[in-house]
């Protein structure tokens, strides 16, 4: 049977990464948080002071990067990537709602993108891999065999998201949420360079009304049928 690229895209909060990762745990695939990579780098920025930077000298900051790798590396137990900075595990520090509020800007940076795009690409696909984001089906994976592209109400999506928030202990409150999800979409899709986009080929689907076992049904039989081409 083909092992195959799956690229899935849509806007913030749409539950891409828990989607992906169970596909991924359903088909023995590897799952990447691409999204993670972008707040990896936000992380660094404000651990370290340099908002300065991305306004006025990119380059600088490109040059801090990549004295202070930040890699992914594969866990046989979860069977996941996870973020790494200068060697150390920084997955849980990702979701902050700091990072969040400033990932989008980080995010827009096209010095920052070649870089990430790069690690992307070089990851091994042969054995089968989901990838969650932005651009994967526009930019990454161009050549993906099936392309998703998740949306919902901005309402239902900080609904979960401050569930999953408050669930992890963060101390947040929901028009923060919803206010942060609005921002990020604007700027995602409007972004100059690999703005989101839903590209002519990735089939859309609206989750504001259905369970994650409803969807894991649908995508199953996409996955099926393309792997069986
Ligand atoms: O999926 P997420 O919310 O963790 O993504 C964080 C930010 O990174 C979000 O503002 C969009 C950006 N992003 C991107 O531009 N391209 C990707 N492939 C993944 C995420």
């Amino acid at each position: 049977m083909k092992k195959i690229t799956i690229a899935i895209d849509g806007h913030a909060s749409t539950g891409k990464s828990s989607l992906a990762k169970k596909i991924a745990k359903k088909f023995d695939y590897i799952h990447v948080n691409s999204g993670s990579m972008y707040r990896a780098v936000t992380y660094f920025i404000l651990k370290n002071d340099l908002q300065n930077l991305v306004e006025s000298d990119v380059n600088e900051l490109i040059k801090k990067l990549q004295n202070n790798p930040i890699e992914f590396k594969f866990d046989n137990n979860s069977n996941i990537y996870e973020i790494y900075l200068n060697k150390v595990n920084i997955e849980k520090k990702l979701n902050d709602l700091k990072v969040s509020d400033y990932v989008s800007k980080v995010a827009a940076i096209p010095e920052i993108r070649k870089e990430l795009v790069k690690i992307q690409r070089e990851i091994d696909r042969s054995n089968g891999i989901v990838m969650d984001g932005r651009d994967i089906g526009s930019i990454v994976f161009p050549d993906a065999e099936l392309k998703l592209f998740l949306t919902a109400s901005a309402k239902v999506r900080a609904k979960r998201r401050y569930s999953e928030m408050i669930n992890a202990g963060v101390n947040v409150n929901y028009s923060d949420v919803l206010e942060n999800l609005k921002k990020r979409d604007t700027l995602d899709s409007t972004r100059k360079d690999s703005p989101l986009i839903i590209v002519k080929d990735a089939i859309l689907i609206d989750n504001s009304n259905l369970t994650i076992d409803n969807q894991i049904q649908y995508i199953s039989k996409l996955i099926r049928s393309k792997q069986n081409i």
